[in-house]
């Protein structure tokens, strides 16, 4: 990247005079980390997306009336590759206002689909254009941007993958969308969105885990395969744990490269994290590998993996985890640049509100007015998060990626970026990052249910 704000300027009996500033250890170690600017590939992409009502044979296969894009849950998977131009001409046949966020994506701040911040709410029958060009390859995932604890539930969801501008060849490629839903009696979903439970807890936790929609599907594999498995967790609140086979190695985390793989065994992905897994079908036999959910004791089936049919001979390449990710470690002597406070009251429209340093949002469908901090483009800055309550928070910023410093002010070097992170009871965690684009990105719980009841803010970027 280049790097900004390197001059300090003083106006001297009107004239202007500018000598370099020392430079920053932490900015100049970001070197080549996250690109500001990546060369254009010439090809584009045009897709059209609608959210609708439909039926589908979801869960066991039953009927669901659900919310889908272009008719599918999960909606379609937008697949280009970093450089491409990506056009998505969305339609909205919901019975009420929407938007589309690219979680993850670094892009053009009035593309970033906040309602009242970056765009208008999308009415009922109303079109928006969004269109960006990816600078970073990974795995990352759209959703809407406003009512999200009643829309995502309902299946507003879809996979953005950015390929590699070489992808590694792996024999084959996985993709997990993991999600949970509350399923009433009738067998429909549970149409009460933001209880007072949702909001007491962590959430709208589901009675039905799916993968891709589906209760425990089975995906074949052939003896020696090796695969790229792509993780995204999409609930509005739960936690995943995914037990994974012994070998298989995290390379990459919301999207980017770690700096190398390292095993994938104890990985969570709270609500919005995406990982990406490199794993080897066991060569010797033919089995039966069920991946079980092990963040809580009910142990839920998540998938199972059939290793059948003829062997294959494994390729052999280094693992595309080998980023450049910085390891500032000056930077658990650094203040704090911001503080949030993470907490909640009585009050609100649900009768219990989220709070951030005691502010709470309120939507009112999309045309809100969230408080608003300030961090300089290119500087290192620290984010606090100090969880009061005794719940869980994914905090997400958009628009940027940050590496967690410190966990209750002991260091942690976790090898890899974040835009989400898992903030438990009571917690204390620092966050570091170079803020690349300006703009006013979102601050915000993943928990639907807390955002929606007041955890948002902005953090404006300049
Ligand atoms: Cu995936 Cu503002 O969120
Ligand atoms: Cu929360």
């Amino acid at each position: 990247m280049r790097l900004l704000g390197l001059t300090t300027c003083v106006a001297v009996a009107g004239l202007v005079a500018c000598k370099p500033r020392p430079a920053d250890p932490l900015v100049a170690e970001l070197q080549g980390a996250l690109p500001e600017r990546v060369e254009a590939t010439g090809t584009v992409h045009e897709i059209d997306l609608r959210a609708a009502p439909a039926e589908l044979a979801l869960l066991d296969g039953r009927r669901l009336a659900v919310w889908a894009y272009n008719g599918q849950v999960p909606g379609p998977t937008i697949r280009v590759r970093v450089g491409d131009l990506l056009r998505v001409r969305f339609t909205n046949a919901l019975p009420q206002p929407t938007t589309i966020h690219w979680h993850g994506i670094r892009l053009p701040n009035g593309m970033d689909g906040v309602p009242g911040v970056t765009q208008p709410p999308i009415a009922p029958g109303e079109s928006f254009v969004y269109q960006f060009t990816p600078r970073d390859p990974g795995t990352f995932w759209f959703h809407p941007h406003l009512r999200g604890s009643e829309q995502v539930e309902r299946g507003l969801f879809g996979l953005l993958i950015v390929e590699d501008r070489s992808p590694p060849p792996y024999s084959k490629e996985l993709i997990w969308v993991l999600d949970d839903w509350l399923v009433g009696a009738d067998g429909q979903i549970d149409p009460r969105f933001n209880t007072r439970h949702d909001l007491m807890h962590d959430g709208r936790w589901g009675n039905a885990i799916t993968v891709n929609g589906v209760r425990r599907p089975a995906f074949d594999l052939r003896p020696g395969e090796r695969v790229r498995l792509r993780m995204v967790n999409v609930a509005n609140g739960r936690v995943f744990r995914p037990g994974l086979p012994p070998g298989s190695t995290l390379i990459a985390f919301d999207g980017l490269y770690l700096r190398e793989p390292i095993p994938a065994s104890g990985l969570e992905l709270a609500p919005g994290n995406r990982a990406d897994v490199d794993l080897t079908a066991d060569a010797a036999s033919s089995s039966e590998v069920l991946v079980r959910d092990e963040y809580t004791r009910r142990r839920d089936e998540l998938a199972a993996l059939r290793i059948t049919g003829e062997p294959v001979s494994t390729p052999s390449f280094a693992s595309p985890a080998r980023a450049h990710v910085p390891r500032w470690e000056g930077a658990l002597a650094r203040e704090p640049t911001l503080t949030y406070r993470l907490n909640a009251r009585a009050g609100g429209p649900f009768g219990i509100e989220w709070t951030l340093n005691d502010v709470a949002s309120r939507p009112e469908d999309g045309h809100a007015h969230h408080a608003e901090e300030r961090l300089a483009a290119a500087r290192w800055a620290k984010i606090r998060f100090v969880n009061e309550s005794a719940r869980l928070h994914p905090m997400h910023l958009h628009g940027q990626f940050f590496k967690v410093i410190a966990r209750g002010g002991r260091a942690v070097e976790e090898g890899f970026w974040r835009d989400t992170v898992l903030v438990q009871p009571k917690e204390t965690v620092d966050v570091g990052l170079v803020p690349v684009d300006r703009g006013r990105w979102m601050l915000h719980c993943h928990i639907q249910e807390h955002a929606e009841s007041g955890m948002m803010s902005l953090i404006r970027v300049d």
